[in-house]
């Protein structure tokens, strides 16, 4: 934490939030809340709310939310520190100025030094594609039809021919050995002592989300072995949790993404008015990347390679995909190698006809499958089509079988109900009638029933800020400590303190969380979507079991840790177990 509490809790309140965001949305009153459209997802009608009283927002149609910060964080990008200093500046409140010497820095924070140190490299590549040095390489992104626009949109730069020039340069800024070689900049050896790993190269800054640089891909200017290297992975740079593009598609407004291979691609095609596409960075798709994308759409293109590599990471993508509920269309390039060269001949309207055009994961595969078979011959097309079936059969939803049975029918010209008697024989001879239960490893189960109490915490915690008397109650059974996982132990401490102490204010609590990560993961915390329940009866019942499942975990896990010989602690240990089995012990009553 760069800045003391009390003095961030004055710049909130200092700025209100149905003022703040007013500037950027139009927000009507409804009741005690303003709506509006949300600006974090596509939609047609209001259901973004801002809360004056609580100095919250949150979208029920995408589930994004959080207080003033948060927004700011959200809306443009800026890291806690930044969305801080603007709204600081807005109220007119004076931050200390924060100066560190190099070591309490290295000290304070490995991450936010590694972040500095690639922001710096960052800089001083783009310097050196700005400088006589750079000429090649500048004529290479021109040659390659980048414009100067875009070029600077992507800060693209150059490493020159030294080999320790980066080296040498980040030394006169004071950072260690240690520090650059963590940064993934540097390698060392016995022979050739330090040297910089990017030269003669040049460089695609990576970006994440929130703008921050986290390593670099480099690109040699002709066809010498390796095409392109990448930064290793560092404590900021993951490389299955990060997109390239990433920081500029997610604010493209569009409801789906355009997933594609290269570096190049992404350029290309926001180049070509594309701003929503983003690629894997040279690795195959992994259910990081899913989840990460799910964060802003539920629908994707998959504009991989032609060739046969392409092909299988495409077909591979889809089931990943579809794991977290997006939907997944795929786009032929065909007769060009990848999505930027296919721009550089076709232009951009051509592509907007593919994506029309596009076929979705389901029929690609199958079209990929035509390829084993004769299909201009009986046996061929049977053969395939008995193929189809099987995969038909696997649908677990009876209406989206039906439905991709019929679009089967219609693209092979077959007849649909014959279709589907074939899908139903398949489906009973190889005993899918029910799709195959995949056999869960015990770790999956695991990790459902850990997601499961996880669940439940954050349920419970967003019972207790909606409603001071509900909370009040859930106060008799459940206590700070219950909450056992570490940044909703911390949420809920807060919480009970300000209760303590007379007043909850989440959106004080909120302020306490400045890594972005943890900042986000408190703000879906307080927004937890609760089944709709009609009923008080129901949800007290609801309340009930919840607050029974957080108690047992939480005892299950002191039993865990509970040593032998803790007699006290045993007892107590049986005492709270048998209070909790006991249903009459546990009253709550909503209104
Ligand atoms: P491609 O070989 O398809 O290159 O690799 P490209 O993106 O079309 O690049 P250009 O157009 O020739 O410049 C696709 C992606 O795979 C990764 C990079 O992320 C690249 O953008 N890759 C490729 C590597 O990491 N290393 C390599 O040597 C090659
Ligand atoms: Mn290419």
């Amino acid at each position: 934490m760069y800045y003391p509490e009390e003095l961030v809790e004055e710049v909130r309140l200092k700025n209100d939030i149905v003022d703040v965001i007013s500037g950027y949305v139009k927000l009507q009153k409804k009741g005690s809340s303003y709506f509006g459209l949300c600006p974090f997802h596509n939609e047609k009608s209001p259901s973004f709310s801002v809360s004056r009283q609580k100095q919250m927002y949150y979208c029920f149609g995408c589930g994004a939310g959080g207080n003033v910060f948060t927004f700011l964080m959200e809306y443009e990008n800026y890291s806690f520190t930044e969305a801080l200093k603007v709204l600081a500046d807005r109220a007119g409140v004076e931050l200390p100025e924060m100066e560190y010497s190099k070591e309490a820095k290295e000290r304070a924070d490995l991450k936010t030094v590694l972040l500095e140190i690639n922001k710096l490299a960052a800089k001083y590549f783009y310097a050196q594609l700005k400088s006589e040095q750079g000429r090649l390489a500048y004529t290479y992104l021109k040659n390659r039809k980048l414009s100067d626009e875009t070029i600077t949109a992507f800060g693209l730069g150059y490493s020159n021919k030294y080999s320790d020039d980066l080296y040498r340069y980040l030394k006169t800024k004071g950072y260690s050995d240690e520090i650059l070689l963590k940064a993934g900049l540097i390698s060392a050896d016995e022979k050739h002592g330090a040297y910089d790993k990017f030269w003669n190269r040049v460089m695609f800054p990576i970006m994440d989300a929130n703008n921050r640089v986290i390593g670099f891909g480099g690109r040699v200017m002709g066809d010498a072995k390796p095409k392109y290297l990448n930064s290793p992975e560092t404590p900021v740079f993951d490389k299955s949790r990060n997109l390239y593009g990433l920081h500029r598609a997610r604010t493209s407004r569009k409801p789906y993404f355009l997933i594609c291979e290269g570096y190049m691609d992404v350029i290309a095609l926001h180049q070509a008015g594309f701003t929503n596409a983003v690629a894997s960075l040279g690795t195959a798709l992994t259910s990081g990347h899913a989840s990460l994308i799910k964060r802003y759409v539920n629908e994707v293109y998959l504009t991989y390679d032609s060739d046969d590599a392409g092909t299988r990471a495409a077909l591979r993508a889809v089931p990943i995909l579809k794991e977290v509920g997006i939907t997944a269309r795929v786009i032929r390039m065909d007769p060009y190698k990848d999505p930027d060269e296919f721009i550089k001949n076709l232009g951009a309207e051509a592509f907007e006809e593919r994506i029309r055009k596009a076929r979705n994961g389901f029929m690609f595969g199958l079209e990929m499958l035509e390829r084993d078979y004769d299909m201009t011959s009986p046996e061929g097309k049977t053969g395939f089509l008995r193929e189809a079936a099987k995969r038909l059969a696997e649908f677990d939803e009876e209406l989206e079988r039906s439905n991709y049975i019929e679009a089967v029918a219609k693209t092979y010209r077959v007849n649909a109900d014959e279709l589907r008697k074939l899908v139903i024989k398949t489906a009973v001879r190889t005993g899918l009638a029910r799709p195959p239960e995949k056999p869960k490893s015990t770790l999956n189960r695991e990790k459902g029933k850990e997601d499961g109490i996880l669940k439940s915490q954050r349920i419970l915690l967003t019972w207790m800020i909606e409603d001071e008397r509900i909370f009040s109650q859930i106060r008799r059974y459940v206590k700070a400590d219950d909450f056992t996982e570490p940044l909703y132990h911390t949420v809920a401490e807060l919480l009970y303190h300000q209760y303590e102490e007379g007043a909850l204010n989440p959106a004080q609590i909120m302020n306490h969380f400045t890594d972005e990560e943890e900042h986000r993961r408190v703000a879906e915390l307080f927004h937890t979507r609760i089944k709709e329940l009609s009923t008080v009866q129901e949800q007290e019942k609801a309340l009930k079991e919840t607050i029974i499942r957080v108690r047992q975990h939480s005892l299950d896990e002191r039993a865990k840790h509970l040593e032998p010989t803790d007699i006290a602690g045993l007892q107590k240990l049986m005492a709270d177990k048998r209070a909790l089995q006991d249903p009459r012990g546990l009253h709550i009553s909503i209104n």
